[in-house]
């Protein structure tokens, strides 16, 4: 992205509280600067009971970025995103792509965990979603996979339900969005992981056409 470009998007982003970014040498945004700028939120009560802030980690140029909800108990003690039992099976549906992690980029809405894994609250969403919004901005994907009602309905400003919308391609800034079911959800739901590997195989079909 170019400087400019990176400009107004922050200027975008006044008012929701992001606006402590500064420009370092080419006069470039990265993301490695953002992530500085995140470790060191304190904007809302998540940040008093955190361990650490999970920015979210992988191939920062990734054809495909994967968007879940907040951290875990095991994501806030490591500090990474999708580590604990929803994330290993996050990593099977990401070889059914035939790719493997480290491949893709994954993040969350929030980078801080709620407390007893609870939903996110609408105002920690609004305080942190710039950030995602960065990320993505940054990166610029080919395609975007969010996993759960809750990256889709941040990204997209909706309030649609999970089983209405998962599967059907839509777009957010001009990039692929595919929404797709959380990897929680499928460890509870597991008559539904037949449709979440069709929306793998969507994933794989589109990004084989780049
Ligand atoms: N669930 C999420 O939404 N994100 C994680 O990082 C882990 C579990």
């Amino acid at each position: 992205m170019d400087a400019n470009k990176a400009r107004r998007f922050l200027e975008a982003l006044k008012g929701m509280g992001i606006e402590g970014y500064f420009f370092e040498r080419k006069d470039e945004l990265t993301l490695a600067m953002v992530q500085r700028e995140v470790k060191a939120c304190t904007q809302c009560p998540l940040s008093r009971t955190r361990k650490s802030v999970v920015f979210g980690e992988g191939n920062a140029r990734a054809d495909l970025v994967f968007v879940g909800e907040a951290p875990g108990e095991e994501e806030d003690a490591q500090g990474r995103p999708f580590v604990g039992r929803a994330g290993k099976f996050l990593d099977q549906m990401i070889q059914r792509i035939g790719l493997l992690r480290k491949d893709v980029f994954i993040c969350n809405v929030l980078k801080c965990r709620p407390p007893n894994n609870r939903d996110p609250d609408p105002a920690e969403v609004d305080m942190c979603k710039g950030y995602l919004f960065t990320q993505l901005q940054l990166i610029r994907p080919k395609v975007i996979c969010t996993l759960g009602r809750h990256a889709y309905n941040t990204l997209m400003n909706a309030d649609a339900r999970i089983t209405k919308i998962r599967g059907q391609f839509t777009e957010f800034n001009g990039i692929k969005l595919l929404p797709t079911y959380h990897p929680s959800f499928l460890l509870r739901n597991e008559e539904r992981v037949k449709e979440a590997l069709e929306d793998m195989e969507k994933l794989r079909e589109i990004l084989k056409k780049w």
